[in-house]
């Protein structure tokens, strides 16, 4: 059995998130999405609503079929290695993110030596999103549905009310 985990923030997931793990079920048995509950991030959304947006995604998706959702803290590594992972997913997208990625990547691999990180490049329609620019835009009225899931975009609705200036 091939597990991997794919660890984020996620504040919250995007089409950029699901369509690496959609194409990473191809490669792996099992994917556990990993959502990060110490995060320097300050997350618009908490822990469990991250969690539910990831399930709801997941529920609605016959291709990820093989995909779970946790919570975690403390250690990647240590989380991968509670569930007998192989491997970390991660998505890439422009060069900005090689840097962070590559360090990441670097320490947790000179952490566990047995634990590979596989990176996906994200495809180039979504290339350009982040889940900070997608709430800035939703934060000023801007139309996200072309980047997030409906039920996201709801919740985001939710979160930056129309109404509300
Ligand atoms: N398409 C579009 N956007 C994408 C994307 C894709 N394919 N893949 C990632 N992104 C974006 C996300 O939206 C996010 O944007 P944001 O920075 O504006 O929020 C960003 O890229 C990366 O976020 P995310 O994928 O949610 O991961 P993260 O970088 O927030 O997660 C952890 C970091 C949790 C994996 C990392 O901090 C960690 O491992 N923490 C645990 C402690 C640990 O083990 N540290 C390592 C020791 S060195």
């Amino acid at each position: 059995m091939k597990t991997a985990i794919y660890p984020g923030t996620f504040d919250p997931v995007t089409y950029g998130h699901l369509d690496i793990l959609q194409r990473a079920t191809t490669l792996f048995d099992t994917i556990i999405v990993a959502v990060a509950e110490d995060t320097n991030k300050n997350p618009l959304f908490t822990l469990e609503e991250r969690v539910d947006l990831w399930q709801h995604e997941i529920k609605a998706d016959p291709l990820l079929n093989k995909v779970k959702v946790d919570t975690f803290s403390g250690l990647t590594i240590e989380f991968a290695r509670q569930n007998q992972a192989i491997a970390l997913l991660r998505g890439l997208r422009a060069l900005a993110d090689f840097e962070y990625e590559f360090q990441l990547a670097l320490m947790n691999k000179h952490m566990a030596p047995d634990i590979e990180t596989v990176f996906l490049m994200t495809q180039s329609k979504f290339s350009f999103i982040s889940s900070t620019t997608i709430k800035l835009v939703a934060g000023l009225k801007g139309d996200v549905g072309e980047f997030v899931p409906p039920r996201v975009e709801e919740h985001l609705l939710q979160k930056f009310p129309r109404e509300a200036g």
